[in-house]
């Protein structure tokens, strides 16, 4: 388990990254998900969104939101002409946690190293975090998003430092739409910054 996180470090490509992640056993979810969901999108992007894991529409289709909260996604990267041809889409967790629970501490640090690299071999210019998990895995941060959202962080990849944007998650938003102004207000910034 040790050695293929530690490979994940060091993957030379996306796909070499793809498929050590195929053949990691390493991570109980992989047993209960149907198949790997490991990215969608442009690899060579200026913009990578992360949420938190895969649900039932991924699970099956084997790519990220395209579930409800995908639709919603693609509505919210549309808001500012981005599309899958131009931003790059992944979660934090790339096996669907059975009946969607929440995925455990110990899982997350376990799938860690595989989204770090992933960031780090896109190596976009923005870093759009969806969500508490996503958010404060990857940035460090205990603050839930109603505190975080709209605030700039950085990402330090240890070569470089990615400018990383807390947003709500669109599942989230699909439950409390009165929060899309902020999204959308979140959005602006991010296209201002890739401006
Ligand atoms: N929610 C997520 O966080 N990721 C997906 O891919 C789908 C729903």
């Amino acid at each position: 388990i040790a050695s293929a996180r530690e490979a994940a470090r060091t993957a030379p490509t996306l796909e070499a990254l793809r498929e050590l992640m195929q053949t990691f056993e390493g991570c109980a979810l992989k047993h209960t998900a149907t198949r790997l969901v490991f990215a969608d999108g442009n690899p060579k992007a200026r913009i990578m969104f992360v949420g938190e894991a895969p649900g039932r529409d991924e699970d099956i289709e084997g790519l990220p939101f395209v579930g409800r909260s995908g639709k919603l996604l693609d509505l919210m990267m549309g808001a500012i002409g981005l599309n899958r041809t131009t931003a790059y889409i992944a979660n934090v967790i790339p096996w669907r946690p059975p009946g969607n629970r929440t995925p455990t501490p110990q899982e997350t640090q376990i799938c860690l190293p595989f989204i770090q690299r992933q960031i780090e071999l896109v190596n976009p210019d923005v870093l759009v975090t969806l969500g508490n998990p996503s958010t404060q895995t990857l940035l460090g941060t205990r603050e839930g998003i109603m505190r975080t959202r709209g605030r700039w962080f950085d990402y330090d990849t240890g070569a470089r430092t990615i400018r990383a944007l807390p947003t709500f998650h669109p599942a989230y938003l699909l439950r409390s739409p009165s929060y899309k102004r902020l999204a959308w207000q979140d959005l602006r910034a991010v296209a201002k910054v890739l401006s």
